[in-house]
This record gives structure tokens, sequence and C-alpha cells, in this order.
């Protein structure tokens, strides 16, 4: 069926306009000031904002071997409740997709249960063990790219030969740099201030930017496209960016709790435990000042979700990893554009544009002819972080509580409404988006 929207701002050509968008058959069809409306099911706006739906390279949806912690189901009614048609899936999981035969029961999950798109990472060494490279060849035409997140790959001569395979695959490498040489044993915070106040193991910057430094040189040497994943350190974006400076194939994303926290802000809570941790403020503003400049690509939250009691432990005894998905968007916007610090601009390239160039999505910009995977934002609510409401399995956020002026009202994928659950557009109906009463993020409207 035909859906028109109307009523809306819409991100084209790096601003906001008043435009009608029509969507039939997965597709935009027309994007204009007036648009007939011929039997359309007319979606009212009230001045809500439509963005090219969010990206997110980087979550886990521990489906197959985790189930108990997240599904593909549970994970992507959270994605399409944050405003992301399309999330890239770490490998994390068990098996690990390692070669085609692994990867098959990942995709069936995905086949069968995904509520946005999913494009599912191949591991770099087989079994993410860093000793054989996995079966890149074999994955190349099902995966973005290649990643062993969770572990640093610990072998130099490992990661050039992934680089010299993946290169002539046409495929990037996502990076998770740690080098493990350079790591506190039971390490649960950040090396700095908060470390020693409280006398806690601490995790060295040089773990991260090691990696990074190494790795540069290796893509210097083979030409690989590299993207590094969740960047915390100030040391990381400095080579970060003077590796694009000098030309070579480097990107990078980093999480909303990296941006919008710091070391300062941590409670001996398992929702702020996560590998690489919060760190200090100087790292935070480092960052910030990386996604102004265009060193930082992309903001990913790694939607890292654990039951509730493996996050029981505090800092010391949680698991490593925190969910993002349901509150990315509303936090980001409160934190850095509400209060001028990044213009909204930036952060949609980072959410919606970056990730697509990157990893060869489809998608990214409102034209005719485009998929219609939309996202319809509000920027005048006020409302609360909620993980109670969350559909995602996990819960622990350390952005808990927080107040929070913006929210997703609504999220199309190739036309469909995923979210809210349940609005279906009928033929000659019209549809208005709720703007009444405010609702807690991870709420329903
Ligand atoms: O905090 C994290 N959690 N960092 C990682 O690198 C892995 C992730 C997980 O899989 O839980």
């Amino acid at each position: 069926m035909r859906l028109l929207l109307t009523g809306g701002s819409v991100f084209v050509d790096g601003g906001f306009r008043p435009l009608e968008i029509a969507v039939s058959e997965g597709r935009i069809v027309s994007v204009s000031p007036r648009l007939p409306r011929d039997g359309a099911c007319v979606v009212e706006l009230n001045n809500c904002f439509v963005v090219p739906g969010f990206v997110d390279v980087h979550v886990h949806l521990r489906e197959p071997g985790f189930s108990y912690k997240e599904t593909v189901a549970s994970g992507t009614a959270a994605a399409a409740a944050g405003g992301y048609t399309a999330v890239c899936a770490m490998p994390n999981l068990n098996p690990p997709p390692d070669c085609p035969e692994h990867l098959r029961a990942e995709l069936d999950a995905i086949e069968r249960d995904a509520r946005v798109h999913v494009y599912p990472y191949g591991t770099i060494t087989r079994g993410e063990q860093g000793k054989a490279l996995a079966d890149l060849e074999g994955l190349a035409p099902y995966v973005p790219g290649f990643s062993d997140d969770g572990r640093g790959v610990q072998s130099g001569e490992m990661m050039r030969s992934a680089m010299v395979l993946a290169k002539r695959l046409d495929r990037p490498i996502a990076a998770h740099c740690e080098d493990e040489s350079l790591l506190e044993k039971g390490w649960c915070v950040h090396d700095g201030d908060f470390a020693r106040r409280h006398g806690l193991p601490g995790n060295s910057p040089a773990s991260e930017w090691r990696q990074v430094e190494r790795d540069i040189a290796l893509v210097r040497e083979t030409g690989c496209r590299y993207h590094v994943c969740h960047v915390s350190t100030r040391e990381s974006v400095a080579l970060i960016r003077a590796a694009k400076a000098e030309g070579l194939p480097v990107t990078c994303e980093t999480g909303p709790h990296y941006l919008c926290l710091c070391d300062q802000d941590l409670e001996d809570d398992g929702r702020f435990k996560m590998n690489p941790p919060i760190r200090s403020a100087a790292d935070r503003d480092a960052l910030a000042a990386g996604l102004l400049d265009g060193t930082v690509d992309c903001i990913a939250t790694d939607h890292a979700p654990h039951s509730a009691q493996e996050k029981a432990g505090g800092l010391r005894g949680s698991l490593n990893g925190v969910v993002g998905l349901e509150c990315a968007f509303p936090v980001l916007y409160t934190e850095l554009a509400k209060t001028g610090k990044v213009p909204l601009e930036v952060l949609l390239n980072a959410l919606c544009v970056n990730p697509r160039r990157i990893f060869g999505l489809p998608g990214g910009t409102i034209a005719e002819g485009q998929p219609a995977d939309l996202t319809v934002l509000r920027l005048d609510h006020a409302g609360t972080v909620n993980p109670a409401g969350f559909r995602s399995l996990g819960r622990a956020t350390p952005f808990a509580g927080r107040r929070v002026e913006a929210a997703v009202s609504m999220t199309l994928v190739g036309g469909e409404i995923v979210f809210p659950e349940g609005l279906e557009p009928s033929p000659h109906g019209a549809i208005g988006i709720i703007r009444g009463a405010d609702r807690p993020e991870g709420g329903t409207p």
C-alpha cells in the first residue's frame, strides 16, 4: 500500500526541509513539498523530523549460542524502537561465524526473526581464537566485513595475513583493538582517577592505542580498508586523524557512553562496566572533537546485552557490556546536540550516512528510488531513560534514569512500520503520530 508521510521536516542534502514523502512497495517513490493523496494512507507527522534510518555497525544479538541474553527477535525489536533500520551483528557467538557452515545458523535466525536489516560480520580468525584465519573467502559474499570483536588479534602476523586477504576480497576489517600484554589482571575500570581513588585495577589506554598504531602500519603496507571499533582514547583519535590525513583507508566508531560520560560519572554498578571502559574527561572531549572534525565517522552503541545476574556483580564482578540501542539517539541529542557541543547534522551523518558508506550498505538518502528505511524523530519531548520498558532482554545501561529531550516516534523498514508495533496502515486511512503524553524511553507511546 502507498503511504504518504506529511507534516514533517525531512533530512535532505545535509539539512531539514518541509517535504512530503510517498512510499510504495518498499521504496521512496517521491519527495516533494506537496504530493497527490491518490488513495494513500496518510501519516501525519505533526512537525516531527524524518531522517534516513539509523545504522548501528556494532551490536551483539547473541543468537546462536547465547539466547538467554538476547535473540535476533528481541535485539532487532530494540533496534526498531531505537530508530535503527539496520544493524551489523558481531560474531562472538556459538558457533562463531568463521565459515559459511557456521554462519548458516545465524542467517537462519535472521531470516526467521529479524525486524530490521541485519548484516552479520564474519570472524577474522577461526573461533576468534587468533591462531588461524577464518574462511574469509567463503564468508565474503555474506558479510559486510570481518571482526574478532570481544578480543584483539594479538599476532601482528595474523592481522597482516587477514588484511592481505580482506583487501583482495574488498571487505573491511573491523578491529577490536586490545593488546592483552598491556592489561592489568582483573581490570574493571579505566586506569585513571576513579581507579586510583577506589583502589581498583585499571585498563590502560595503551592497551587500545598500541594496537591501533600497529594496525595502521599494516594498513599502510597492505592497503586494506580498516575500521576501528569502539574507540575510547584520545591517543587512538590522534592516530586515526593522522592516518586519515595520510590518505589511508582508516575509519572508526565510538559509542554514546564514551562521548557522553567519563570516569567521574562511574558508580559501582554493572551498568557502568564494559570493554573498553568509560575513560577520562579528556578522552571524552577528544572523541567529541574527533566527531566534529570527521576523524570519528560513526556512532555505534556496542549493544552488548547480558542477563541480570551477569550484570549484578558491580564493577568488579559483572561481565563487560551494556545495552544501547533504545536510548542512543535521545541521549546523544540531549547531551551533544541540545547543548550545542555537536550539531544535529553531524550526529545524523554518524548515525545514518557514514555507516552505510563504510560498509557498503544500501540507503542513507531520502530520495526517489531509495529504500523506504526511515526514522521519525521528536525533538520536543521530555522523558527519562527507563530500561524496564526496553524490548532488549538486556537492561544494563549507564544512562538509566537520565532525562532526555528527544524520542523516536516511528521506524519504517522497506516501507513497513516496524515501530511502534501494531500500527497498521489501512487504504484511504490516516495515522496520526501520537504527541500528547510523554512516555519513558523504551516505553510504549
Ligand atoms: O563490553 C563489551 N562487551 N565489549 C566487548 O568487546 C564485547 C562485548 C560482549 O560481547 O559482551
